[in-house]
């Protein structure tokens, strides 16, 4: 018997538009989580069945959640797809998951004015709790349809963290030898941020992924902020793993359930990247770029546009170089790829306009006749962004605070000429490719346009060679290994 893997995620790995003609044309799903899932899924699907649980979320997705299920060919990944309804969706997605628990988990909150805990988040509350109810349900019932001890199933992230505590309750008791992994791609607040969730709610949370047998976080500092929390807010017991424990970082005992804490670093399929940078398609933007560079030392970033990258005080980094250091007129381009991202939200469409008025400033301030300093790209392009990556001298990824990074990995891994790196503190990334990086603290404009002038002055040497050893960092936590330790703990 095969073993058996069940994925859930708010996003899958697959979304559907429906076009002119009613047929419906299928396109990847974007995101570090999904990129990280499919690869190392990817390394299994040919021992084990794997099914993928996400919500629909498009008109295309729900027209495809009711549709009659193609079985899946062999070695592919089955995706269920949940129609959950609009409002319920919106309320989990957009009001609890991202207004709420990202800006928890990164610090965003403007506190004097947000969060307000009102009736109106109570209603919010209501649909979160609806939302992971229909993953455990979908859940319960793929894990019915098979043997408990072969089946694996794999929670993604903080939209669904009250789903381990959800499956076990709809199993009532009976779920045997099922093991549960919860698995958080972000940070995680440290214990005062996280009591601004009104307390039943942060308790919730907290007991929901304590259900789980496994909890995985992609850096040391979030695991040891989420034993933190186990710790102030439920008064669990932790006991906590030294730093020579492998991947363990510690054990909570809640509700008489142990649950394990490690830490699971994601970088990237290295091959599966460089094949897909000698395509076509990226080898075309390298030359169109290479020529608009015209010889002149390029400074990349690429990004969601969304509030924890900080792309507006990096753009104030780069306008602080260049007020303070002339001698770089004329002589570099700043390349910003941001692309729209969660723009249902205003605090995303205001953080959009605030990033294009810096940018204008910058350019009316700087620009001459014969050189653009700036160039800030916000539609979504992956074959230009990777060759972006493979021409940057200087890759800038200053996050607020960022779960691992994804962008980070890439750009050393494709670079041609070798790229220095500045990459925030407060970067998961900073753990496994900090000893590389020129590190800077993420408000700190000044020590960031300091690393500018630093990335840019570096010589060529040594940006290659801190290049070299950052591509080999990445390498070292390929997504087949992050998902078969989390199996692997699972089986253990
Ligand atoms: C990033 C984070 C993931 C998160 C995803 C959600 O990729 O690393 O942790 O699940 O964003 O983004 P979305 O666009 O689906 O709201």
């Amino acid at each position: 018997m095969r073993q058996r893997v069940l994925v859930a995620s708010n996003r899958g790995p697959v979304s559907y538009e429906v076009g002119a003609d009613g047929t419906l044309a299928g396109r990847r799903g974007g995101g570090g989580l999904i990129a990280g899932m499919t690869s190392g899924l990817a390394a299994v699907v040919s021992q084990a069945e794997v099914t993928w649980i996400c919500a629909a979320l498009t008109d295309g997705d729900r027209m495809a959640a009711r549709s009659p299920e193609a079985a899946p060919a062999d070695g592919e990944v089955r995706v269920r797809m949940l129609d959950i309804s609009p409002e319920i969706f919106d309320r989990a997605y957009n009001q609890v998951a991202n207004s709420i628990l990202w800006f928890t988990h990164h610090l965003l909150f403007d506190t004097p004015n947000q969060p307000q805990f009102g009736r109106e988040f109570r209603l919010d509350w209501a649909a979160y709790l609806a939302y992971n109810q229909a993953f455990a349900d979908a859940l319960a019932d793929e894990a019915a349809a098979g043997p408990a001890d072969r089946t694996r199933v794999l929670v993604q992230d903080y939209h669904l963290s009250l789903v381990p505590r959800l499956l076990r309750e709809k199993l009532g008791g009976h779920e045997g030898d099922l093991g549960i992994a919860h698995f958080s791609h972000t940070p995680w607040a440290p214990a005062d941020y996280y009591r601004l969730l009104p307390r039943q709610v942060g308790q919730a949370l907290l007991d929901g992924i304590l259900a789980a047998d496994h909890v995985g976080f992609h850096a040391r500092c979030w695991a040891d902020a989420f034993l933190d929390c186990c710790e102030a807010i439920l008064g669990a017991q932790v006991s906590r793993a030294g730093r020579g424990d492998g991947d363990a970082t510690g054990r909570v005992l809640h509700r008489g359930h142990v649950a394990e804490v490690a830490v699971h670093p994601l970088g990237v399929d290295v091959p599966a990247l460089q094949a897909r940078a000698q395509a076509d398609d990226v080898r075309a933007h390298v030359g169109a770029l290479g020529r608009a560079a015209d010889g002149k030392k390029l400074i990349v970033r690429i990004d969601r546009t969304e509030l924890s990258k900080n792309i507006v005080r990096g753009l104030a980094a780069y306008r602080e170089l260049l007020a303070t250091r002339p001698q770089w007129h004329g002589r570099v381009v700043h390349l910003a790829f941001a692309y729209p991202s969660r723009s249902a939200l205003p605090q995303y469409r205001a953080y959009t306009d605030q990033m294009a008025l810096i940018a204008q400033q910058i350019t009316e301030e700087f620009r001459t006749p014969q050189w653009n300093p700036l160039v800030l790209e916000v539609k979504d392009d992956y074959p230009r962004s990777l060759a972006a990556c493979a021409l940057a001298d200087v890759l800038l990824v200053n996050p607020i605070r960022d779960g691992m990074n994804l962008v980070v990995q890439e750009g050393p891994v494709l670079s041609e000429r070798g790229c220095a790196l500045i990459l925030s503190r407060e970067a998961g990334a900073a753990a496994t490719l900090g000893d590389h990086a020129l590190l800077v603290n993420p408000y700190d404009v000044s020590e960031t346009a300091e690393a500018l002038h630093q990335a840019l002055a570096m010589t060529d040497a040594e940006r290659r060679q801190r290049s070299v050893a950052l591509a080999a960092a990445a390498a070292a936590w390929p997504p087949a290994r992050w998902l078969g330790d989390q199996l692997a703990a699972l089986d253990g």
